[in-house]
């Protein structure tokens, strides 16, 4: 495999760390070797919260590190199957930096335009700078349960070059509390909820999958 996966959004607390930790636990349940760099070194969202896991013996152990230096994370890249850079919000130079490391660049969005304007905005901003908008997907996450909002802000991301990944996480304090206890949003009580995460999870992997192959065809 040897997948480079960047989490960006320009916003805090938009769902990045939620998304690697969801994807790194998610590969590394299926025995891949996999590790989060952790590039917010103002939250060290991810850091602080795989010593918890590792503190509550939590199975499987999921591998992060901070780094302030994006070149030093990426020397580690190789090692891994899938390697899971998240990212710092409010800082562009970063962000494209990660971008163009990365095989796939997720942007999380909620539903609403307030959320989904930046999240786009941000997009053409990569692409502006020569990113590929096929390797660019938005994922749905903080979202309400609502059909027609998800609807409308599928339909709304469907306008651009960029994917609009299948699924979606909605707003709910099982995903909160699953985190506080070193947990993935695939592990908390609830299976619906587990599945629903579940779900995004399957779709970033097949959305690797998909641009892989293009990419052996090309
Ligand atoms: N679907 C959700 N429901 C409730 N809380 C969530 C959900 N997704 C994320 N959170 C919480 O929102 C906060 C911000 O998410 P995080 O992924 O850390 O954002 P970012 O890394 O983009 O700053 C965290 O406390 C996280 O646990
Ligand atoms: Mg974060």
């Amino acid at each position: 495999m040897g997948y480079i996966i960047g989490m960006v959004s320009q916003k805090g607390g938009a769902g990045k760390s939620t998304l690697a930790r969801l994807f790194a636990r998610e590969l590394a349940k299926d025995g891949f070797s996999v590790k989060i760099a952790d590039l917010d070194t103002q939250q060290t969202t991810c850091t602080d919260w795989a010593a918890d896991r590792a503190e509550a013996q939590i199975e499987p152990e999921i591998q992060v590190q901070p780094f302030g230096n994006i070149k030093t994370a990426l020397a580690e890249a190789p090692r891994f199957d899938a390697y899971i850079l998240d990212g710092r919000p409010h800082s562009s130079q970063q962000t494209l930096e990660i971008a163009k490391a990365s095989d796939l660049v997720v942007i999380p969005t909620g539903q609403t335009k307030d959320d989904l304007r930046p999240a786009v905005k941000l997009a053409h901003s990569l692409a502006d700078v020569g990113i590929s908008p096929g390797k660019i997907a938005f994922a749905l996450v903080k979202t309400t349960n609502s059909d027609s909002e998800l609807q409308a802000a599928r339909a709304y991301l469907e306008q651009t070059d960029y994917t609009a990944l299948e699924g979606f996480v909605p707003v709910s304090t099982a995903y909160g509390s699953a985190h506080d206890a070193g947990k993935a949003i695939t592990e908390t009580s609830y299976r619906t909820l587990n599945e629903k995460a579940e779900r995004l999870a399957q779709s970033i992997i097949d959305h690797l999958a998909a641009l892989t192959a293009a990419k052996e065809i090309a």
